[in-house]
């Protein structure tokens, strides 16, 4: 039997509920398995940081440096100032173990609801493949003559030849492995010359490597309409940190919802482990009430699984939520751990 050593961080609002639920399934697919996983719980959150006035310390990201992977909750609280926890524990994070892939699959399941009209499950099949360590992520820019009527707020977009060629190589690994091997660019290349131009010129150095896969191009805004209009465009999709953050919450809105969407914080070379998280955040307006969805945390312990290797185990997970989602329409309301029980079932069953 094989042993990984897994991070859990919870993290804040409905965080908790929802990664009990995935650990749950996690502990059904690895107990029939010969995996074995060895689980460290990290305290970060809205509640150290009241405490101790820490987001993610030097020792603490040590630690998790020496583990194999990560799962996360959710974190981000109300009564804590925006931007504290996001920047100084997740983005620190994924900057820190160099998650320069954020894997965001957008998958319609068989019997989910989508609000679109006329679509079925062959329509909306894509991954997006969304920078994680650049953009205007970085945190680079300032304020002057803050709290004057002449304040000038400057937020960077930071995009390197290096940061840009890495993750678009990796878009092409995932298009060349895929049915339609389609890669299309989403910039906003119009407006953002700079930057737009670097990705496109990558895009067609790499492009000769994989002269299997199809690119194409769109922009950001356009993107966004056809994501209604017509999901069937996409394939894999590479784009900037900012743009795929906001492409995916309305990836997981067409394809049923934020409660299902997964995502993979990747680190291909394995310098450091990469850490799995559902798309949402804390969803303070929900948080202790049991009504937040597992199922994103879920296909979440999914990816994870066959991030170290576990293929079969990850199937077992996909195939109950799967069977789950095919169900719940004739199912009615159903609480957190309802649902987390129900799928955990499905996998030992
Ligand atoms: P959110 O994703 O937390 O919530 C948006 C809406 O979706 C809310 O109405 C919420 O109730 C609903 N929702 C989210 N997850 C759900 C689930 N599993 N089941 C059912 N409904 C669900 O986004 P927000 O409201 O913009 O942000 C809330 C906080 O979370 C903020 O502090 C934000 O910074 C943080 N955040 C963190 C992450 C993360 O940790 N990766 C991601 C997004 C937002
Ligand atoms: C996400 C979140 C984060 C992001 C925030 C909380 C920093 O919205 O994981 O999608 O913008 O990446
Ligand atoms: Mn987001």
């Amino acid at each position: 039997s094989r042993s990984i050593r897994l991070a859990v961080i919870p993290g804040d609002g409905i965080g908790p509920e929802v990664v009990s639920e995935g650990l749950k399934v996690l502990d059904a697919v690895a107990s029939s398995g010969d995996l074995t996983f060895e689980r460290t719980s990290y305290d970060l959150g809205a509640a150290r940081w009241h405490r101790t006035g820490e987001t993610l310390p030097d020792s603490v990201l040590e630690e998790l440096r020496g583990q194999a992977v990560i799962l996360l909750g959710a974190v981000g609280d109300p009564g804590v100032p925006s931007g504290t926890l996001e920047r100084g524990l997740l983005l620190r994070a994924r900057f820190e173990l160099d998650h320069y892939v954020n894997l965001r699959p957008v998958r319609l399941y068989p019997g989910v609801a989508t609000p679109l009209a006329g679509v079925t499950p062959e329509d909306i099949d894509m991954v997006v493949v969304r920078e994680g360590t650049e953009g205007p992520y970085t945190g680079v820019g300032g304020v002057l003559r803050k709290d004057t009527p002449h304040e000038v707020a400057t937020q960077e977009s930071v995009n390197t030849a290096y940061g840009v060629e890495r993750v678009i190589r990796y878009a092409f690994e995932v298009a060349a492995s895929r049915p339609r091997r389609k890669l299309t660019l989403v910039h906003k290349d119009n407006v953002l010359t700079f930057a737009g131009d670097l990705y496109q010129r990558a895009l067609k150095r790499v492009a000769a490597e994989f002269p299997q896969v199809t690119t194409d191009y769109c922009h950001v805004d356009a993107a966004t309409m056809f994501f209604v209009s017509q999901p069937r465009r996409f394939d894999v999709i590479v784009t900037d940190n900012l743009f795929g953050d906001i492409i995916t919450d309305l990836g997981a809105a067409v394809a049923g919802g934020i409660g299902l969407a997964a995502s993979g914080n990747v680190n291909p070379g394995r310098t450091a482990p990469s850490m799995f998280e559902p798309v949402h955040g804390s969803a303070p307006d929900i948080a202790g009430q049991g009504k937040a969805d597992p199922t994103a945390t879920i296909l979440s312990v999914a990816m994870l699984l066959d991030h170290v290797g576990a293929a079969d185990a990850a199937r077992r997970v996909e195939r109950a939520v799967s069977d789950d989602l095919a169900e719940r329409a004739a199912l009615g309301a159903r609480s957190t751990t309802q649902i987390g029980d129900a799928i955990a079932k499905r996998v030992s069953g």
